[in-house]
């Protein structure tokens, strides 16, 4: 199939761009690179030695959205762009629901006058809120989010819903990830934060390349066996297979269905910290801190429906996930800005 990722420059795109072309699709991306650089698509084209039609545009701008189209008319788009820090979300609200909403609808009316009406939308576990049931199956319902980040990606999956019902041409995919790290084995592209991380395995890694002191463990009185909050990590080349077995979604006019994208295990922050330990042989000093406003206890996924209807299961296990997370901040201490 002929494949439009937007923001596909990011950490999960560029990714997904590599597995796409190993399972013979092609690509086209769009990104305007306010959380990523050109530098992580020459770094993809290095990894597949495949050149790879990518355009700065914003997903917003229907005129120049349109002019790619016109140039690469595509099977199905992959939608990845949007902003994405929890926290800042908070404080920049109308930010956040102007680019990740008022971009999804121009992408989806730009997609149909283009005659594409096939979407794959990156979605997040966050829209079960507060899970009432663990581990979380696609059928529990969606809970009350804890930010404008986690309510827009609720609003999206809404949005979309709504298209098909009014025109059920449309196949609409919503993928729920789980929490994604690692990085490609090569060490050559990988997740890329902009000033201290906000997310755990970033954190870790930079306290292990000794950017940071040490690693703030936000509560360990939550209700789980050592009490720090547990989560369902993913590889993200797992994630980005994901995307590749989706497409059989689309390809057998699913109309709309949703897919959790986890491994269905749950490892605490303790643990994690135990198992980057032990893949690398780095120790991580940590403190006890407060819990972080917002966050739960406990997260993880039931992944056997892509399993069962995509064959599609995470095939890397944590100490993969750190091992390959540590290799790419080894070798790219500054991220894709060389030093
Ligand atoms: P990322 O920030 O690395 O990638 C997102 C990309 O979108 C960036 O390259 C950014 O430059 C681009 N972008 C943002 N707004 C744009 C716009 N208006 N027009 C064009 N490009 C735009 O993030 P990621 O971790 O790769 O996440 C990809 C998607 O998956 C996002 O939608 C994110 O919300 C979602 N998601 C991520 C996680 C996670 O933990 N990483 C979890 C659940 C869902
Ligand atoms: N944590 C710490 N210290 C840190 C960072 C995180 O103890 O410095 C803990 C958190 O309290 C939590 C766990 O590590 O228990 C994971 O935290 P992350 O910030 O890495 O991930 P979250 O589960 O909070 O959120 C992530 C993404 C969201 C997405 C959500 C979906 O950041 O975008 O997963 O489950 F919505």
């Amino acid at each position: 199939m002929k494949i439009l990722l937007t923001g596909g420059a990011g950490f999960i795109g560029s990714h997904t761009i590599i597995e796409l072309l190993y399972a013979g699709h092609s690509v086209c991306v769009v990104d305007n690179f306010v959380n990523s650089s050109a530098e992580a698509m020459r770094r993809v084209e290095k990894i597949t030695g495949v050149s790879i039609p990518f355009y700065q545009v914003d997903i917003r701008d229907h005129d120049a959205l349109s002019a790619v189209l016109d140039q690469h008319p595509v099977d199905c788009c992959i939608h990845f762009a949007g902003l994405k820090a929890v926290g800042e979300s908070v404080s920049l609200p109308l930010e956040y629901y102007e680019n990740n909403i008022s971009g999804t609808l121009v992408l989806v009316d730009v997609l149909r006058k283009h005659g594409c009406r096939n979407i794959i939308f990156s979605s997040s576990a966050t829209v079960y809120g507060d899970p009432a049931v663990i581990p979380i199956t696609e059928d529990v319902s969606k809970g009350k989010c804890t930010n404008p980040y986690g309510w827009t990606k609720w609003m999206i999956e809404q949005i979309l819903t709504d298209l098909h019902t009014a025109d059920p041409s449309w196949n609409v995919v919503l993928l729920r990830y789980f929490n994604p790290i690692g990085a490609h084995p090569s060490g050559l592209i990988g997740e890329n934060p902009n000033g201290v991380p906000n997310n755990l395995m970033p954190y870790i890694t930079q306290v292990a390349a000794g950017k940071l002191e040490c690693l703030h463990v936000f509560g360990n009185d939550y209700d789980t066996p050592d009490g720090t909050g547990v989560r369902d990590y993913i590889h993200v080349v797992d994630l980005a297979r994901g995307h590749v077995a989706a497409l059989q979604a689309v390809e057998k006019n699913v109309g709309v269905e949703i897919y959790n994208i986890g491994t269905g295990k749950g490892y605490s922050v303790l643990e994690i910290v135990k198992a980057f330990e032990n893949a690398t042989g780095i120790e991580i000093p940590y403190v006890i801190d407060p819990r972080r406003p917002g966050d739960i206890g406990t997260c993880y996924s039931a992944p056997g429906k892509a399993l069962a209807e995509l064959g599609w299961k995470a095939e890397f296990d944590i100490e993969d996930m750190c091992r390959d997370s540590w290799n790419w901040q080894k070798r790219n201490p500054n991220g894709y800005v060389s030093d």
